[in-house]
């Protein structure tokens, strides 16, 4: 089959790869229909990480079930299906407790939590291809309505719409509450679109892209510009000084300076820990690593930050952070976009067929011409 297939630092290839096929009973086999690119993808594009060369990306996918190992019963032939990026059991400890993102069990380095496609995350392709082994199928595959309708929304069920609910829920944003997000990537808008649909009274969305800053316009956020200097500043002017009451960093430890031109990996968490009031709560589903060879500094290298603990405690502000456990938000965000209560859809820049990943690569991590989110179509010529 045809499949994305990292070759090394900024060139991915479209590449004839073995298919999948069952290897568990509980494993079922996906045609995928639609399968996105993601800003944690670039991490590895960009050489960032102990990534292989040869490793198949891809950790959102949406398909249609083509072969049933004889343990699954939920799932036939001909169903369709979204996975969390997540790969989870099921049955270990942090599984039964919902939190799937730190599965026990599914990876073999030890490290808790499992994807599909992604550099330490296990022994399992990615779906940036034809098709995708979906291991603990029961488990790990949201069946969908029959057909096509809604799938640029429900392919956002894999990853970034629940991670972004997921950066509110970390903060507990709540009902008329004032939330500042860091970021409009995906992760970000759908972070600030998770807000409004939990109620907040006003959701700032802090970015230099400016297609980006006019989607969040678009969903009623306010746009703040940080090239423009001081976001956490221009978000006080706005709130009275007070600053908001929640705080979601959907940047990670790839934040840029102001000026763009070099990274500053601990500066959107400094600048949430001066946007927030006194005991306000910040999520972080930005990513920060425990290594990372292409930082600028020494402690960087070893995911060591300068981040400003002292005016964090003064504050009392409470911080949460991690993967998102999709699993646990995916069914009811599913139900929300069925029902027409939210169209996440509207991050999507570009529907390409899978030939155009390389170029597509390209444009989304330079976030040039409007690439904010990419979803490839392998079965489109
Ligand atoms: N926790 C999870 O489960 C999870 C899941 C998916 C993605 N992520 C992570 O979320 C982050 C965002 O993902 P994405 O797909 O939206 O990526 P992205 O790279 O497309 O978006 C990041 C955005 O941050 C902006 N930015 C850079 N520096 C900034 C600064 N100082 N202040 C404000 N904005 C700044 C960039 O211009 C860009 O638009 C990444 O770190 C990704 O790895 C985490
Ligand atoms: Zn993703
Ligand atoms: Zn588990």
């Amino acid at each position: 089959m045809r499949a994305v297939v990292y070759r090394k630092p900024f060139d991915v290839a479209v590449e004839e790869v073995p298919d999948p096929r069952i290897e568990q009973p509980n494993d079922v086999i996906v045609r995928i229909t639609s399968t996105c690119i993601c800003g944690s993808d670039l991490h590895m594009y960009e050489g960032r990480t102990t990534a292989e060369p040869g490793i198949v990306l891809g950790h959102e996918n949406l398909g249609i079930v083509e072969e049933v190992g004889g343990g699954v019963t939920a799932l036939e032939e001909g169903d369709r299906v979204v996975m969390p990026f997540n790969v989870a059991c099921g049955f270990c400890k942090n599984c039964l407790a919902g939190l799937t993102g730190f599965c026990l069990t599914v990876n073999p380095s030890g490290f808790a939590g499992g994807a599909y496609g992604y550099v330490a995350m296990g022994p399992y392709p990615g779906g940036q291809a034809e098709y995708l082994r979906v291991p603990f199928a029961d488990f790990n595959c949201l069946p969908l309505p029959e057909g096509t309708e809604h799938e640029a929304d429900y392919v956002l069920l894999a990853d970034i719409f629940p991670t972004g609910y997921h950066g509110c829920e970390l903060a507990g944003v709540a009902p008329g509450e004032t939330v500042a997000v860091y970021g409009a990537g995906p992760v970000g808008l759908m972070a600030a679109y998770s807000a409004l649909l939990r109620g907040a009274s006003r959701v700032f969305v802090v970015d230099r892209v400016p297609e980006r800053l006019a989607k969040a316009r678009e969903i009623g956020a306010v746009p703040v510009d940080f090239s423009a200097g001081d976001p956490a500043g221009q978000i006080r002017d706005q709130t009275g000084g007070e600053g908001t009451d929640k705080g979601v960093d959907a940047v990670g430890y790839q934040a840029m300076a102001p000026a763009g031109d070099h990274e500053e990996p601990a500066s959107v968490l400094n600048e949430l820990v001066r946007t927030v009031r006194p005991t306000g709560a910040l999520g972080v589903p930005g990513l920060y690593v425990p290594a990372d060879p292409g930082a600028a500094d020494e402690n960087a290298r070893h995911g060591m930050l300068l981040v400003a603990i002292g005016a964090l405690f003064e504050k009392g502000l409470r911080v949460g952070t991690g993967q998102a456990n999709v699993k646990r938000y995916n069914r009811q965000l599913r139900d929300m976009i069925t029902e027409g209560r939210a169209r996440p859809g509207f991050v999507v820049s570009h529907e390409l067929p899978l030939d155009a990943a390389p170029v597509a690569y390209q444009k989304f991590d330079q976030r040039v011409d409007g690439y904010t989110k990419v979803i490839l179509k392998p079965d489109a010529t």
